[in-house]
């Protein structure tokens, strides 16, 4: 019978093989102790002389890093932890490793994005790909509970959804340019006029410039629109998803959370308290008591999302920033048009911005002058102001960056680790 790892708490007792890889050996006498790992746990093989053939004692005895194995043997519980043990009897060797670049002493970040293909198997690597794959999982389970279908949106597009400076651009046949998408936003709001609720979740693209821990040329991002949601709505959503995702983490990713040290008391009271909503201009103020120089109708910088969000230990929703800092589809502030309906959703803990979102435009007239006011080409939105021509209706969307959110709920400080290959204006290998 095959076994797995993370099951063993059941299965004290029962016999079975497990396959995987050896992490490091350790011998004291007539004793061999293997670290063995099977993409679902770790567990401690033990081999004794005395319990085993010779043939089999002496191939543990070859056994490097990174070997692997298939062993068969009983499962035990160890005498004083909550840890279980596999007692070995017999040792299949699948490969012998060669010696393994990763060791014990610490390497450089270089080193380690050199070997990202190795690194990947440690122990913390391990631990934020599982946390990053249950935040999906997460997602997924929020948004399907609550009325959302999942629409792809297309990665070749002919035109922007963000900032024009930060599109990668390609040759495309004889239709000329094509761009790699920034966000699915504008082709999933399309598809809320046929299903009401709908997200996409993918790759998408910005050939930014930024060297900063918290950007990456290449990222996963969701994006979710509704329609006859309103901007506070919208938040709402935000908000409810936000919850359940680091809910779903606390409940199924504990051991992950511990090897990654990271203190889940911030995360518990995330699930438990209410976000704080401010808007740019009160954002601003306390920002000034607290020695940033930001002007009243810039955006927030990095050093500002840190200051701020170190202030409060939930989220903080940051609304209403100035129009010409954000995007031509968000719909102007009745009450002050130099501003729009949109929010930001900071984490905290110094993490900054995880969420973009807003109520859109409905109005054709305005959308229109919002695009010519912006310089945009009208003719490749033309089918994007159409939306607006039959049954338009209000409503509202968000995207998050998958990195970002796995960096803050795993506490790791540079985003580059939260992705399996980062993809930076300084790194495209492995
Ligand atoms: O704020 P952004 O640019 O918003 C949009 O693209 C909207 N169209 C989304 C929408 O309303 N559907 O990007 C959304 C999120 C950011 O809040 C951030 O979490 C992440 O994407 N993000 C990045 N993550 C990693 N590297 C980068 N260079 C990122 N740029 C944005
Ligand atoms: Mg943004």
């Amino acid at each position: 019978m095959d076994m797995r790892i993370a099951n063993f708490s059941q299965q004290v007792g029962e016999e079975g093989t497990v396959k995987g890889w050896v992490f490091n050996v350790r011998s004291s006498g007539k004793i061999c102790f293997l670290q063995v790992r099977d993409g679902s746990g770790v567990t401690q093989a033990i081999v004794a002389q005395n319990a085993v053939s010779e043939e089999i004692w002496n191939a543990a005895q070859k056994l490097t890093a990174e070997s692997s194995v298939e062993l068969f043997g009983t499962v035990s519980k160890h005498p004083k932890k909550e840890e279980y043990e596999l007692q070995v009897r017999e040792l299949h060797i699948v490969q012998i490793a060669e010696e393994y670049p990763i060791g014990k002493k610490e390497h450089g970040p270089d080193f380690l994005l050199n070997n990202r293909h190795l690194w990947l198997r440690s122990e913390k690597q391990w631990a934020i790909q599982r946390v990053r794959n249950s935040i999906i999982n997460a997602t997924y389970e929020y948004l399907n509970q609550n009325g959302f279908i999942k629409i792809d949106a297309p990665i070749l597009t002919p035109t922007s959804c963000e900032d024009t400076t930060e599109l990668f651009e390609i040759n495309y046949f004889d239709e000329g340019k094509a761009y790699l998408t920034q966000s699915g936003q504008l082709y999933i709001e399309a598809a809320i006029f046929s299903h009401g609720r709908v997200f996409d979740f993918g790759p998408v693209f910005r050939a930014e410039k930024s060297k900063t821990r918290r950007h990456l040329t290449e990222f996963w991002m969701m994006d979710a629109e509704m329609a006859f949601v309103d901007f506070v709505g919208n938040m709402d959503i935000q908000e409810g998803l936000i919850k359940h995702v680091v809910a779903y983490v606390l409940n199924h990713n504990q051991k992950e959370l511990q090897i990654l040290e990271r203190n889940i008391t911030p995360l518990q009271t995330v699930v438990e308290k209410p976000f704080v909503r401010m808007t740019h201009a009160e954002a601003v103020e306390k920002l000034h008591t607290l020695g940033s120089d930001i002007v009243s109708d810039d955006d927030l910088g990095a050093d500002d999302e840190t200051i701020l969000t170190k202030q409060f230990d939930v989220p903080i929703f940051v609304m209403k920033y100035p129009a010409k800092v954000k995007a031509f589809y968000m719909k102007p502030d009745p009450d002050d048009a130099s501003r729009v309906l949109c929010a930001d959703l900071l984490a905290p803990e110094g993490y900054g911005e995880i969420i973009g979102g807003s109520e859109r435009i409905s109005d054709y007239d305005l959308l229109l002058a919002k695009m010519k006011e912006n310089n945009l080409p009208i003719e490749p939105f033309q089918w994007y102001l159409d939306l607006r021509k039959y049954g338009s209706v209000p409503h509202s969307g968000f995207g998050y960056g998958l990195e970002r959110l796995t960096a803050w709920i795993t506490g790791i400080q540079h985003i580059r680790e939260t992705i399996p290959f980062p993809r930076m204006i300084n790194r495209l290998n492995p």
